[in-house]
């Protein structure tokens, strides 16, 4: 009863920000993301016979508090699973998790620890491969995961059900479809944000008199985003994702207190990349719930994009491309 998989992080285009309902992590609106290849998290799961304390490392460190709770309660909820599925109940657990990249590369480990965990217990608990319920199952450790079992372009399709059994990551694109497409993420700031992603998110949604009109807008932008991917039109996705970004972060500037997750190298990336693209560079940004951009470009323009990162301060520019499924050891 055991089981290793391996998952990519993901950076969304049309960001996730808001849940409607926190214990189910289930959001207000649909997102669209691309895997990042080829960083990655590597899980594994043992389940023994025996009762106890699931035990939990990860990058070498046994983890406590919040972060084992989340870790915990995926657990749980594969032993629920296995025994409606008339398997034996699996007993206490060891997972260990590593990343391949650094804390220092700027971007959170989360959604492809919790895609590698949903998929690796699953399979450790004797339960077939089903590429939905993993991503129902890695949504509820965190809502990004369920973006980040299956590569390439996903869109978290919103839901409607109570249950959240309609509100799960879908494949659109594999990671073949556009092998031209750069991400770049440029790594600014090396201090911990203050504000956690799932905190202010919640905040946004409670204060913010722009969260119906962030909601409804990202819902259509999502529905745009789909056909520019398909012809892989790199300065309408990148318009797009770059105006989304905008937006997302403009609804939690409006929260009370006010949140603002960019720092003044944040900024002056961004600017870089207005003048870049008046010299002809395709260059467009996003940025996360933190201050580390990521810029989308071309193989082309990549040698270019990332130079003016590091002219800009950033201490370290990972180079990314579209990333695969998870891969199951
Ligand atoms: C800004 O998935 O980390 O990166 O569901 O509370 O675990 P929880 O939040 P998380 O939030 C990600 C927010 C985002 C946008 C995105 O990835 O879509």
């Amino acid at each position: 009863m055991k089981a290793t998989a391996r998952a990519h992080p993901n950076i969304a285009l049309v960001k996730y920000w808001g849940k409607r309902d926190e214990r189910l992590i289930l959001p207000h609106q649909s997102s669209l993301s691309v895997t990042l290849g080829p960083l990655s998290v590597t899980t594994t799961v043992e389940f023994h016979a025996q009762r106890g304390d699931d035990v939990v490392q990860i990058n070498g460190t046994l983890a406590r508090d919040g972060e084992r709770a989340r870790v915990v309660s995926v657990l749980k909820l594969v032993r629920r699973e296995a025994r409606a599925a008339g398997r034996r109940a699996p007993g206490l657990a060891h997972v260990t998790s590593a990343g391949d990249f650094p804390a220092a590369a700027g971007l959170a480990s989360s959604a492809a620890a919790f895609a590698a965990l949903a998929v690796a217990a699953r399979v450790a608990a004797g339960l077939p491969r089903d590429v939905r319920a993993e991503s129902v199952l890695a949504r509820q450790g965190s809502g990004s995961a369920c973006r980040s079992v299956q590569g390439g372009f996903v869109r978290w399709n919103r839901g409607a059900r109570a249950d959240g059994r309609d509100s799960y990551g879908e494949q659109l694109f594999d990671a073949g479809h556009w092998p031209d497409l750069r991400l770049l993420v440029g790594m600014v700031s090396r201090e911990e944000k203050e504000v956690k992603s799932r905190d202010g998110m919640r905040n946004t949604v409670a204060t913010s008199p722009y969260y119906p009109a962030w909601a409804k807008d990202a819902e259509v932008e999502v529905k745009r985003l789909v056909p520019l991917i398909r012809r892989r039109d790199l300065e309408a996705v990148g318009e797009l994702s770059e105006r989304n970004a905008w937006r997302m972060h403009a609804t939690a500037f409006a929260a009370r207190p006010p949140l603002c997750y960019l720092k003044p190298e944040t900024l002056s990336v961004m600017q870089a990349c207005g003048r870049l693209r008046k010299q002809g560079v395709g260059v467009w940004f996003t940025l996360d719930a933190g201050p580390n951009p990521v810029l989308l470009t071309s193989a082309r323009d990549e040698a270019r994009v990332a130079a003016v990162l590091e002219g800009h301060g950033a201490a370290s520019v990972v180079r990314c491309s579209p990333g695969g499924d998870v891969v199951v050891s």
